[in-house]
């Protein structure tokens, strides 16, 4: 390879953006890895391992040489269990047929965005929000409408906020609740509210639920219910095993959707991907069908860091910081703490080379002058980093 020669590469790819996220994680692994000591607040996955009863369903699908193709749209029994589990927690009524398992909810997003979005239709997205969400709709040639939503509300997404972004063009309002990287979390009434504003439109309602199931005080199930009723088909569902169930790895998601949109979904992913690992399928089986009760630890230990870490960042002096209503995200404004003609992203490298602390910067989720700060990580290891960053303060203000 002599690189003389100028590649001319597609223009779809062109424009695209690797995943920000992605890439300060592989810094503090990078650095991890040569044995420095990081507090990661980085992570966008859970720190507790996959469930053991979970890991030995993967094993037996191996042993048990159940290695093969499953259908394109993933095996029948997962599709149902997907479609049981939501309907038990969201009073949502999807039939099996109305589902299709995905390699991770980023691929279930890519196929419903794919499936749906025509150039020169608009997909509203409230934010700050994760990027790949843009990034998929203009790779589908759509046009993503942000809509930003304030801190000083805890960075509600209400029909308020949203109503001004919808024209004729709105082709989808894509709703993530509780939010990547904020933890906003919407209630009934909004919901509804929010459903009442997606038929006036005559657009869909997409609601990526990654995170939901890590709601601390959910909303009432018959809101999601009820909007679906009332949309009659045009609600759809972006979900995944990865966070609820400690799987991001093994890579599974879902869509669920009217009969149409699936198919559509299915006719793409059987000329992308086909089936998703059948070793995960059957892992997510057990995840999805086993007993929840493990869940209801799993999010009280996140509420209780939730608390802690936000009371520790909020005895800094200039900080200012909402409790997120699930997740494991906290996103503080820190704009107090920035110089002349610095952003999140300078400060965020300037703490991983002070402080030894990872930190997401805000403008990799389109606002400046936040940093996401995961709560993924143990007690012990958010003590930790919090001490480090009362003194990287404390030196930021008098310096
Ligand atoms: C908001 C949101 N949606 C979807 C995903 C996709 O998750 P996965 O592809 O691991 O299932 C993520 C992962 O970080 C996310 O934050």
């Amino acid at each position: 390879m002599t690189g003389k020669t100028t590649l001319r590469l597609a223009a779809r790819v062109s424009e695209i953006q690797p995943s920000p996220t992605m890439a300060v994680m592989a810094d503090a692994m990078r650095l991890k890895a040569e044995g420095v000591d990081v507090v990661d607040f980085s992570a966008g996955q859970p720190d507790f391992p996959t469930p053991q009863h979970i890991k030995d369903a993967g094993e037996k699908a191996i042993v048990d040489n159940f290695t093969r193709y499953t259908p394109n749209a993933g095996m029948p029994e997962l599709r149902k269990a997907v479609t049981d589990r939501y309907r038990e927690d969201y009073a949502l009524d999807f039939e099996p047929s109305e589902s299709i398992i995905t390699s991770g909810g980023k691929h279930a997003l890519l196929n419903l965005m794919l499936t749906l979005v025509d150039p020169g239709d608009e997909v509203v997205i409230p934010t700050p929000y994760w990027m790949t969400f843009a990034e998929q709709v203009r790779l589908a040639g759509g046009t993503p409408v942000l809509v930003p939503t304030e801190a000083s509300t805890g960075f509600r997404m209400t029909a308020d906020v949203i109503a001004p972004a919808l024209t004729e063009r709105t082709r989808i309002l894509l709703l993530n609740f509780p939010a990547n990287p904020t933890g906003a979390v919407i209630d009934g009434s909004e919901i509804r509210a929010l459903g009442a504003l997606v038929e006036d439109a005559d657009a869909f309602f997409l609601w990526d639920d990654t995170y939901a199931r890590l709601m601390f005080e959910p909303p009432p199930a018959e809101a999601f219910g009820e909007v679906q009723d009332r949309l009659d088909g045009r609600f759809v569902v972006a979900g995944t095993a990865s966070k609820a169930y400690a799987m991001t790895g093994w890579r599974i998601g879902w869509a669920l959707g009217p009969k149409p949109v699936i198919e559509a979904c299915g006719a793409l992913q059987s000329q992308m991907t086909s089936n998703a690992s059948s070793i995960s399928q059957k892992a997510a089986l057990v995840a999805l069908t086993s007993d929840q009760a493990p869940l209801a630890e799993m999010i009280a230990e996140y509420k209780w860091r939730a608390e802690r870490l936000r009371a520790g960042l909020l005895e800094i002096p200039g900080l200012s910081c909402s409790m997120p209503g699930g997740g494991f995200y906290l996103f503080p404004d820190i704009s107090h703490y920035l110089k002349a003609g610095e952003t999140s992203t300078d400060l965020a490298a300037a703490m991983l080379k002070e402080a030894r602390v990872a930190v997401v910067p805000g403008l990799a989720f389109g606002l400046d002058g936040h940093l996401r700060v995961s709560f993924a990580c143990a007690r012990d290891v958010i003590e930790e980093g919090l001490s480090r960053l009362v003194k990287f303060f404390a030196a930021r203000a008098g310096s």
